[in-house]
């Protein structure tokens, strides 16, 4: 197997970290929310960009989803400057792109285009105010996806504990291998997070193991258990760090990204 922790070049900035695995409700944007409120609680430049035309991340800090151009749409296919459609959040040193339904005919749109698969990185490489740019992906591998992955330096796959993970893992490993291979020779893993993890449940500590048994120190240290405080927070339009601070699901954020911050010194 390729190393997918060794970069060509580790001291781009900014450093873009995509949120992805082909699958939905695996913890994407629930680990973007959070993630990006714990880095910016710790003095970090955040920009959150909401890739997904569902705009559950948007949402997810009290925003409203944007429309047309005046979101991340207008940015993935280079129409605006990404600067004049970034939104301040509530939360100090963390700003966001919108998502917006438009969002869903991008992949046609881009399909006729000539640089199709570099758009987004054209739009956002200038951004060097962030100390982090945090992408988070819709499901699939379409070309927004393909558009993410080629923008980014980083990539952090959340995996739920289930039955039919291994097998998602090992299509998403390939296609990180082709674009490494292809467009984004500097792709690396950060790391791949478990999530919803449910230790009342033995398939989950069995996928675990067959996770790390397999991907070794590829998988965060952190696990991100199942809890309900998460998914009540996201329906208040709040991060779970800041709905319940003392929750094991804030906690586990928090530690995640603590953890994030020591791989990036390795
Ligand atoms: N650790 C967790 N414990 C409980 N619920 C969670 C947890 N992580 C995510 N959820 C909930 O599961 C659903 C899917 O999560 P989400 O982050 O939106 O996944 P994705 O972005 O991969 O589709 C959401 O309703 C979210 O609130
Ligand atoms: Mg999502």
């Amino acid at each position: 197997m390729q190393d997918f922790t060794k970069s060509w070049d580790n001291k781009s900035v900014p450093r873009v970290v995509a949120i992805i695995n082909q699958k939905g409700g695996v913890g994407k944007t629930t680990t973007a929310v959070n993630l990006a409120t714990a880095l910016a609680a710790i003095g970090k430049n955040i920009l959150v960009l909401d890739l997904d035309p569902q705009g559950n991340t948007t949402t997810g800090f009290g925003i409203s989803k944007g429309r047309g151009l005046q979101s991340s749409y207008g940015v993935l296919l280079g129409l605006v400057n990404p600067r004049e459609v970034v939104l301040e959040t509530y939360i100090s040193g963390l700003s966001i792109i919108s998502s917006t339904i438009d969002l869903a005919a991008a992949e046609i749109e881009l399909f006729s285009q000539k640089d199709r698969d570099q758009k987004l990185k054209q739009s956002i490489c200038n951004l060097t105010e962030y100390d982090y740019i945090f992408v988070d992906c819709p499901p699939g591998f379409g070309l927004i996806n393909i558009n993410a992955l080629n923008a980014s330096n980083k990539i952090i796959i959340p995996l739920q504990c289930e039955f039919y993970a291994l097998e998602g893992l090992a299509q998403l490993f390939n296609t990180i291998q082709s674009i490494r291979n292809t467009i984004n020779k500097n792709l690396i893993v950060s790391g791949i997070l478990l999530t919803m993890y449910d230790r009342r449940n033995g398939l989950s500590l069995m996928i675990a193991n067959d996770v790390r048994t397999h991907f070794k120190n590829l998988v965060f240290n952190t696990i991100i258990p199942r809890n309900v405080k998460i998914s009540e927070a996201s329906s208040h339009g709040k991060p779970v760090i800041l709905y319940d601070v003392r929750s094991v699901g804030a906690i586990s954020y928090i530690e995640l990204a603590r953890e994030f911050l020591s791989r990036e010194l390795k």
